[in-house]
């Protein structure tokens, strides 16, 4: 498979799909977080192999507004180093943003069912974007 350069400097390859899961390789640099977003449906499993990331996750303050319109609030800021592992399910931990706090990080991607991850929403405009650092 591959190399697909999705919004540059996130970079994706896709190491294998099937009919129940996708892995996938992530490529993250310092500077460039992946704003928050969501994985609806989906349980997910990452796995950090070089470098270190912090994932924070969100909550919509108004679960009634319109999902792209709602604000966000943080949950929780955690820092991963390689080997660490983070999951989400369609219910837990399954708005978040992700960023390099190395100059690159590494991260394996295992995401149920295959192809959901695409149907991602990217919340737009937001003001409270979680920074471990
Ligand atoms: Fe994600």
């Amino acid at each position: 498979m591959g190399e697909v350069s999705f919004e540059m400097p996130y970079t994706f390859r896709w190491i294998e799909t099937t009919p129940h899961f996708d892995i996938v390789l992530l490529k993250l640099k310092k500077g460039f977080p992946i704003p928050p977003h969501n994985h609806p449906s989906t349980t997910g499993v990452a796995l950090v192999i070089s470098g270190s990331t912090c994932i924070t996750t969100y909550e919509l303050e108004d679960a009634l507004h319109e999902v792209k319109r709602s604000a966000l609030r943080v949950v929780k800021m955690s820092e991963f180093r390689a080997w660490d592992v983070s999951t989400l399910t369609s219910t837990r931990d399954n708005i978040h943003s992700v960023e390099a706090l190395d100059d690159f990080c590494h991260i394996i991607d295992i995401f149920t069912p295959p192809k959901n991850f695409l149907k991602a929403t990217i919340y737009p405009g937001l003001k409270n974007v979680g920074r471990c650092q």
